[in-house]
C-alpha cells in the first residue's frame, strides 16, 4: 500500500472512531465504549513513538559516502545495532545481549580507526574535529559499558537508543563531510 492510501485509511479510521465516540455519548455521557476509545486515541502518540524508536535500521542509498570499505562498515554497524536491539527487546539470553553489545562497540572502534587512518593519510582538513567526535562518542560508550556491567537491565535501553541515534546521525552528517574530499583524492 502506498503512503497516500495509508494516510487515507488512517484518516478514515480516525473519522469512524470519532463518529463512534460521538454516537456513544449521544446514548450516555458515561458510555464506556466512548471513554475507552478516547483513552486509545490519547495513547496513539505514545505507541507511535515506541514503534518508531524500536524500528529496525535499514540501509538507504542516501547513507553512502561513495567509498566501498566505509559503506560496508556502516552497513555492518547497522546490522549490529539491529542485533543488539533484538537482544535487548526480546529478552534473549543475557550472554547473547552482552556479546551483541561488545560486538557493536568493538566494530565501532575498528571502523573509527579505519576512517581516521584514511582521513589522516589524505590530509583531510577537518580531521581533528572529526576525530574529536569519535573520541567523545567512545568516552560515552565506555561510560555506558561501565554502568551496564553494574546494572545491565537499567542501562541497556539507554545504550541501544544512544548508539542508534549517534551512529545514524554521524553517518548521515559528519561522515558525509569527507566523502567528496576523499573521492577527489581517488579513494573508492
Ligand atoms: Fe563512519
Ligand atoms: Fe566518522
Amino acid at each position: 500500500m502506498n503512503k497516500q492510501w495509508s494516510m487515507f485509511g488512517l484518516a478514515l479510521l480516525l473519522l469512524i472512531v470519532i463518529t463512534v465516540i460521538l454516537l456513544g455519548f449521544m446514548v450516555s455521557v458515561f458510555n464506556p465504549v466512548s471513554w475507552g476509545l478516547i483513552i486509545v486515541l490519547a495513547l496513539v502518540p505514545y505507541i507511535h513513538k515506541r514503534i518508531v524508536a524500536n524500528r529496525f535500521l535499514e540501509w538507504q542509498d542516501s547513507y553512502s559516502v561513495g567509498i566501498e570499505a566505509i559503506d560496508n562498515d556502516h552497513k555492518k554497524l547497522l546490522n549490529l545495532i539491529n542485533q543488539l536491539q533484538t537482544a535487548a527487546h526480546y529478552q534473549t539470553d543475557p550472554q547473547y545481549e552482552r556479546e551483541a553489545f561488545d560486538a557493536l562497540v568493538d566494530y565501532t572502534k575498528t571502523h573509527f580507526r579505519r576512517e581516521e587512518e584514511l582521513m589522516q593519510t589524505h590530509g583531510y582538513p577537518a580531521f581533528t574535529a572529526h576525530q574529536g567526535e569519535h573520541t567523545a562518542m567512545i568516552a560515552k560508550v565506555d561510560e555506558l559499558m561501565r554502568r551496564y556491567n553494574d546494572k545491565p537491565q537499567d542501562t541497556i535501553e539507554e545504550a541501544v537508543q544512544f548508539l542508534k541515534k549517534w551512529l545514524l546521525n554521524h553517518i548521515n552528517g559528519t561522515d558525509q563531510g569527507y566523502s567528496g574530499f576523499l573521492r577527489d583524492k581517488g579513494v573508492k
